[in-house]
């Protein structure tokens, strides 16, 4: 079964995760949604709010799961069978982060591949720190992020 994975903070999951997810989603015969628990950042939603919100997004899926994993990605990936790694490219602004994790994921473990997916244009610019600036100024996302999330953000800043 060719197996992928699609990897991230998803702090929280918008609509340009959910397109690169879609389109994965009909190349290969399962995807796994793997919510990172990363020390470095501080995150605003939990893991498991986090995984909430995915599968809201996911429902209607029937090939895609949605985790959650500590330590390396790649350790995750193979413990996992999983053939490939699937990161969304925006602007050329991503591609050095995103080559430099790809090229060390591959040294870390060579049979796994990273395969970038251009994202939908109407989301160049979308990111999720962006949103979660926006939502705190109160401004709207919903045509950015599901309403699940949308309401969710709102009560977070909702005394801040
Ligand atoms: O959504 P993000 O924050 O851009 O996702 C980054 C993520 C979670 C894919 C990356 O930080 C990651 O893979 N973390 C797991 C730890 C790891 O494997 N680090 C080495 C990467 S070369």
């Amino acid at each position: 079964m060719s197996i992928a994975i699609c990897p991230g903070s998803f702090d929280p999951i918008t609509k340009g995760h959910l397109d690169i997810i879609d389109r994965a989603s009909t190349i290969f015969e399962k995807v796994i949604v793997a919510v990172a628990h990363n020390m470095e950042k501080k995150p605003l939603f939990t893991p498991q709010e986090r995984i909430e919100f995915i599968s809201d997004a996911l429902n209607d899926y029937n090939n895609v799961e949605i985790d959650s994993f500590t330590g390396l990605l790649v350790d995750y990936a193979k413990k996992k069978n999983a053939k490939a790694i699937i990161r969304g490219l925006r602007a050329v602004s991503d591609f050095e982060f995103e080559i430099q994790m790809a090229l060390m994921n591959r040294r870390l473990h060579g049979e796994i591949v990273t395969a970038f997916m251009a994202a939908n244009e109407k989301y160049t610019y979308l990111n999720s720190r962006i949103i979660k600036e926006i939502a705190q100024l109160k401004g709207d996302v919903s045509k950015f992020v599901t309403p699940l999330v949308e309401e969710q953000l709102k009560k977070k800043y909702m005394n801040k």
